[in-house]
């Protein structure tokens, strides 16, 4: 079954196709108009998608010699509503005029599910920590469909930290990448930050930000790449602290990650160390991408499901 995924929630536009042997087209262009904004403007994104979206489309199946799919599945939700809506609404159009099914997927789903993709993959029960700009969860995945969150951040994502520290030091946006790039020059031992902690499994970001705003307050000649590396030591700590514990707790030794932060240097090195089963999706599957949904909604649709072209989006849709 070829199934065409469709990605329109934030700030990327992707369309990807997927069957029982991969990914066969793996589309995916990066609004670049939220740089000037140091953030996401859910406005220009949806404008963005409408102008772009059948293009990359279109190049999608061109790339996997495809002309019709056997289904469509475009992300549902959470996201911001206008920019799920572009991709949502074309989504059951491609359906209805090739009359194949369609179906809504939950874009954190995609996220969690993403490491199927790939082999090695995890098998259920494995542990899955989704951890990217808006969201910063593990989860424990059962089987399709049956996940329950172990730990989640009390305030912000750890991506939207990254970005925060980013803009704090000047160095544009999205941030993960250039301190992840900055932060590998840099000595994390000359800035000491604190693993500020919300329960024992529980994320704070929000305290973390302070102390490196502090910090470049009380020290402005700091060097740029010790403050990323001091920063990125201290979210590395405290994401895989959580996950070691979780690990613990439940007896599983499987660990996905997913996410944009799951493409971070640092967290990849540190997570092959814990002695956990880690697994990862190529760097360009950790950012969104229309694999991830095309992936989660294939197996739901082999599972026997689909929705009806009445569907609306979701745009607080949680997981579990
Ligand atoms: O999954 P994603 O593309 O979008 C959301 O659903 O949020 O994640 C984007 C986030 C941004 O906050 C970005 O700064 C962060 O992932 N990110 C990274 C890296 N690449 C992207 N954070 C740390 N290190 C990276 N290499
Ligand atoms: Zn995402």
């Amino acid at each position: 079954m070829k199934v065409l995924g469709i990605e329109t929630s934030c700030d990327e536009t992707a369309a990807s196709l997927v069957d029982g042997t991969g990914v066969l087209a793996d589309v995916v262009h990066t609004q670049a108009i939220h740089q000037a904004f140091g953030g996401v403007v859910p406005e220009h994104a949806a404008r963005a998608h409408a102008e772009k979206l059948q293009a990359v489309v279109r190049a999608a199946l061109a790339e996997a010699g495809v002309e019709k799919p056997d289904a469509v599945v475009a992300t549902a939700g959470p996201g911001l509503i206008g920019a799920v809506l572009v991709g949502f609404c074309y989504g059951k159009a491609l359906a209805a005029g090739w009359g194949v099914p369609f179906l809504g997927v939950n874009h954190l789903e995609g996220h969690l599910l993403s490491c199927l993709l790939e082999d090695p993959a995890p098998t259920f029960p494995f542990l899955a920590l989704v951890v990217s700009g808006g969201h910063t969860t593990l989860y424990r995945a059962d089987a399709l469909g049956d996940y329950s969150v172990l730990a989640s951040t009390v305030d912000d994502a750890a991506g939207e930290a990254y970005d925060k520290v980013a803009r704090m030091l000047g160095l544009g946006y999205p941030g993960g990448p250039i301190v992840d790039r900055l932060a590998a020059q840099g000595d994390p031992t000359a800035v000491p930050l604190p693993r500020p902690r919300a329960t024992d499994l529980d994320w704070s970001f929000s305290g973390l930000k302070t102390a490196v705003r502090q910090h470049l307050i009380q020290n402005p000649d700091a060097r740029p790449e010790d403050v990323c590396a001091g920063f990125q030591a201290a979210v590395v700590d405290v994401l895989l602290d959580r996950a070691s514990r979780a690990a613990e707790r439940t007896g599983i030794r499987q660990l996905a990650f997913a996410g944009g932060v799951a493409a971070n240097a640092e967290l990849r090195r540190r997570a092959a160390e814990t002695g956990l089963e880690v697994f990862f999706p190529p760097r360009s599957r950790c950012t969104d991408n229309g694999s991830m949904i095309a992936n989660a909604g294939r197996m739901h649709l082999l599972a026997g499901a689909t929705h009806p072209l009445s569907m609306g989006v979701q745009p607080r849709w949680s997981l579990g």
